[in-house]
């Protein structure tokens, strides 16, 4: 009997450009499927993306998402497995994260524990890179926990900070570095939790 597939839902707040590479990652996929996408923003671009590739999305304000624990049983609902932040600017309450244990991802354009928490977003999080001197930057792929930036990293990748670079130049060659791993990563991790949570389980060698 197949496994049912393993649903994930991505939070973003902006472009989305790592959502789509994600739902095109998983569009051909019967084990792991995008099932919703959730952002804080009206305009984002990231509903477009949802909307073009026929993905439910919903639209979250403040109270629900902090105060108001209907949101839980709608992702319920949906099934959700998994959550995806793929540039969610808000910091996730402690009712998700409970909800989720082990379950919730997210990429951060840095190479933390470095240039990680409040306000480390988009071009502040380059800019301290270049303020900082560093020669090498790169992308985390962590679990969340209750602070900013701060729960078990998964995967880490690096690329080089060159002289004369902006925040421009280090952010699209940072895009580049995320769209390439973050859905392979993505796909590990569900797949492993999943066997994990199975007890383990694999076929004899
Ligand atoms: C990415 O750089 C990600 O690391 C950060 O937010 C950005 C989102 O970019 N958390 P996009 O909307 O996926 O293009």
């Amino acid at each position: 009997m197949s496994q049912k597939p393993i649903k994930l839902a991505i939070f973003a707040s902006g472009k989305g450009s790592n959502a789509q590479k994600i739902i095109t990652h998983f569009r051909w996929n019967p084990d792991i499927k995008v099932v919703l996408v959730v952002s804080n923003k009206s305009d984002a671009g990231v509903l477009d993306i949802a909307a073009n590739a026929g993905i439910p999305s919903l639209i979250i304000d403040k109270e629900r998402f902090f105060k108001n624990d209907a949101f839980l049983p709608y992702l319920a609902q949906n099934e959700v497995d998994f959550i995806i932040l793929a540039g969610f600017l808000w910091k996730i309450p402690e009712n998700l994260i409970s909800a989720f244990p082990g379950k919730i991802l997210n990429i951060h354009p840095a190479l933390l524990p470095k240039f990680g928490g409040k306000g480390m977003y988009g071009h502040h999080v380059h800019e301290a890179v270049l303020a900082a001197g560093e020669k090498e930057s790169g992308i985390t792929i962590h679990l969340v926990d209750e602070q900013y930036d701060h729960g078990k990293t998964i995967a880490q990748f690096t690329c080089p900070v060159l002289a004369g670079d902006t925040a421009d130049s280090l952010a699209e060659r940072i895009h580049k570095l995320e769209h390439a791993h973050f859905p392979e990563v993505i796909e590990e991790f569900v797949t492993g939790s999943r066997e994990q949570e199975a007890g383990g389980r694999r076929s004899p060698e």
